[in-house]
């Protein structure tokens, strides 16, 4: 961005209009280069003789909305003429527009500013520069509304009037950083499937898949003519439009018609959907052809495929896919339909892995763990949702805060890449002297306040935060992320020491305070502390026995190896009890399977993986979904929502299943050092009810492959691994082999 760009914004106050910033300039010399540089507090696209610059979609995207905000820089070169015209059009956006739980009082556009500078070579070696400043224009644009979570008005036909001059931006804004993260763009395009007249009698168009992005229309009606439609990710039980779930977010676009043919798409706003209802519509008969919906995302690249002989794990699988392309839209979100849309640390916590399976996402959470780190606090905490909002999210909580170790040692171990990791070493070690000084016990985490095992079944129907005790999982985390801070002190050479004499107390203690007999065990220091949960006291939350308890004590290594027996059966005799059922939530699900196959019950782990009462994933995709939904039971056995207020139909959360699939069930695990698979171990559990499976990942060294078949009794395996990697072959009932690139046939 060149030195003499200033931020200007509108002089006059523009109501709701989106303001269209112009210039012009005229060259008499050959353009050997131009680039343009830009940014926006708000949301902008670029135009350059009425050409739309690149593909991106509500760039600059989402920064640390006090610490940093991105600029993008475009090669523009083939669009320069004797005669230019730039404009710049730009929307609310995150930075202004309304974000969280709470409505703010509506922002007046002209508080958006943007700013921007061209810079041409000639072929003389002589340069120009336009760049914005108080001689550009203002004009109304043809957007006269726009907010992320209400959608937009475009009327096609205004006229777009002069506003006047634009005038400095004095407010402090954030440092300008050159784009970190990857483009929002348009990917898929999905067509419409049906047009159903509901039970009430609403005009309504199902797109078959739940997806984030918008609905293009093409339409050619009377000037002054209006669509408007609204969303939704589901119809009720009678078949009736439902979007009660979307809370407060209107998620409603208004189209004016121009008198020509018109295609109407929102560039300020996305909405989470498969339904759409024409709430106004000018014609009587309805051409599903006209509508088409289109993902938008950030660009990563698809790194994986799946594919088995189980039809619903199948569709479990492209839930999670679906999952991801819906919440990676410049950071990781928890949903992309209702008043949030935030970037949720627990979520990605959670799912980074499965995240890294499916796409790319080095550079994606690259800029998401920047913004993390910038708003780490002095002493170490990190909050619930990154980017920071004022009004939600302020809770530091176990599991969530996590993320801050979890997500950066997850992306080592993708990409091995060191450089990363020491950006996101000091982070780490902070967090971690976080929970040193956070409870009332040095090397427990006692007290604050956490989301628990959230949505968690153990603790009564309806309820949040389940039965496992909060102070236990704050503790096991704090061992946890202690544990993967010094794996990664030790990739980068640092002095481990003092970590590991904490990992070693912080285990100790665990031990003697929430482990009795080799079992979990509730603990409360001064005897005072409820073990009521949302007042409900179960037997769980009495004796601290819960799944997630187990599971966590030994996914996290907190027992000895002789008390693994022990716990991993009694973890089977709880899911025994329950009816073969999982009673975790978004803290103990994710490692629930792990912590069986680890510990030899595979067989109950595939149990639960091809369960399908509720709760369990198969449960959601018998009721149809096409994406991972908040609730195991978002709808319920009688077709019920869980409730109006937080359900999501479009959830990644619960999708992280998917590395247990591809790294234990397909056994493409990365070995120890062997960091953005350089080194392998495969490692495959076949299953006999899902008769085959095959699975592959694009790696920096080539295609890895995968896949298990059976012919009656045994089991046809086909493994190939590219040159550059070595890979140890472990199947049951033959001593390990060790591999190099090539194709290999086991038949055991
Ligand atoms: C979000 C979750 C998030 C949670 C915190 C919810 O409203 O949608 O996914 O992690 O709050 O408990």
């Amino acid at each position: 961005m060149n030195k003499n760009a200033k931020w200007i914004r509108p002089t006059i106050g523009i109501g709701e209009v989106c303001p269209d910033f112009r210039t012009a300039f005229a060259v008499d010399k050959k353009v050997v280069k131009a680039e343009a540089f830009v940014s926006a507090r708000g949301v902008y696209d670029l135009f350059i003789n009425g050409k739309k610059v690149g593909d991106g979609f509500m760039a600059p995207g989402w920064t640390s909305n006090f610490a940093r905000v991105q600029y993008q820089r475009y090669d523009v070169t083939e669009l320069i003429e004797s005669e230019n015209t730039v404009s710049i059009i730009a929307g609310k956006g995150w930075a202004l527009g309304n974000i969280g739980y709470h409505r703010r009082p509506a922002v007046d556009c002209s508080m958006i500013a943007v700013i921007a500078s061209i810079e041409l070579e000639f072929e003389d070696g002589t340069k120009q520069v336009v760049a914005t400043d108080k001689s550009w224009d203002v004009y109304k644009s043809k957007i006269l509304f726009s907010e992320l979570y209400d959608g937009e008005t475009v009327d096609a036909g205004a006229e777009c009037e002069f506003y006047g001059k634009a005038s400095f931006d004095t407010d402090s804004k954030p440092a300008l950083v050159e784009q970190v993260g990857e483009f929002i763009t348009e990917r898929e395009t999905v067509f419409a499937s049906e047009y159903i007249v509901t039970p009430k009698g609403e005009r309504v168009i199902d797109f078959g898949q739940n997806m984030a992005g918008y609905v293009k229309v093409r339409i050619k009606a009377n000037k002054g003519d209006r669509i408007v439609i609204t969303h939704a990710e589901v119809l009720d039980k009678e078949g009736n439009f439902y979007n009660a779930n979307l809370r407060v977010a209107e998620n409603r676009m208004t189209y004016i018609c121009s008198g020509e043919e018109d295609v109407f798409a929102p560039r300020f706003s996305f909405q989470g959907f498969r339904y759409i209802r024409l709430d106004e519509y000018p014609k009587e008969e309805v051409d599903i052809s006209d509508f088409t919906a289109v993902a938008v995302y950030s660009d990563m690249k698809r790194t994986s495929s799946f594919v088995c002989g189980y039809d619903k794990l199948n569709r479990l699988y492209s839930n999670t896919v679906w999952g991801q392309r819906g919440n990676f839209i410049d950071i990781p979100t928890d949903c992309p339909q209702r008043n949030e849309r935030l970037g949720w640390t627990g979520d990605a916590e959670v799912f980074c892995r499965t995240a890294a399976i499916n796409y790319n996402v080095k550079r994606f959470f690259n800029k998401w763990l920047g913004d993390m780190k910038l708003e780490q606090l002095p002493d170490g905490a990190v909050f619930g949702i990154v980017p920071g909002i004022t009004d939600c999210g302020n809770k530091i909580s176990a599991a969530w805060a996590d993320a801050a170790a979890v997500c950066p040692w997850e992306m080592y171990l993708a990409y091995g890449d060191k450089d990363m990791l020491r950006e996101y070493y000091p982070m780490m070690k902070k967090w971690v002297e976080y929970m040193h000084g956070a409870g009332d016990e040095e090397f427990l985490w006692l007290g604050g306040s956490h989301y628990g095992d959230w949505l968690a079944m153990d603790a009564g129907y309806g309820t949040y935060i389940g039965a496992t005790q909060v102070d236990l999982i704050a503790s096991a985390f704090f061992a946890y992320s202690t544990s993967l801070t010094i794996k990664a002190g030790k990739a980068l050479g640092e002095d481990t020491r003092e970590l590991e004499e904490l990992y070693k107390n912080v285990r100790a203690k665990f031990r003697e305070c929430f482990m009795r007999d080799g079992m979990p065990t509730y603990y409360s220091k001064d005897g005072k502390r409820s073990v009521a949960y949302n007042n409900v006291v179960t037997e769980q939350s009495r004796s601290g026995v819960t799944q997630t308890a187990i599971v966590l004590i030994l996914r996290f290594g907190l027992c000895e190896d002789c008390e693994r027996e022990g716990l991993v059966n009694k973890l089977c005799e709880l899911i025994d009890e329950n009816d073969g059922r999982m009673t975790t939530g978004f803290v103990g699900t994710p490692h629930i399977l792990h912590a069986l196959s680890d510990n030899g019950r595979a067989d109950v782990a595939f149990d639960l993986l091809l369960q399908e009462k509720n709760p369990s994933w198969l449960f959601s995709v018998n009721r149809g979904a096409t994406t991972i939904w908040e609730h195991w039971d978002s709808v319920n056995e009688e077709g019920d929502m869980w409730s109006d207020k937080m359900n999501s139909f479009n959830h990644y959360a619960y999708g992280a299943v998917f590395d247990w699939i591809f790294g234990d069930m397909m056994g493409i695990k990365i070995a120890e050092g062997g960091e953005g698979y350089k080194k392998l171990e495969i490692c495959p559990i076949p299953e006999k009810r899902i008769g085959f499976a095959e699975a592959s990942y694009e790696s920096d060294h080539g295609e890895i492959f995968v896949s298990w078949r059976y012919i009656g009794d045994k089991v046809r395996y086909e493994v190939r691994i590219p040159e550059g990697i070595e890979a140890t072959l472990k199947i049951g009932g033959m001593s390990p082999r060790k591999l190099g690139g090539g194709a290999y046939t086991v038949i055991k």
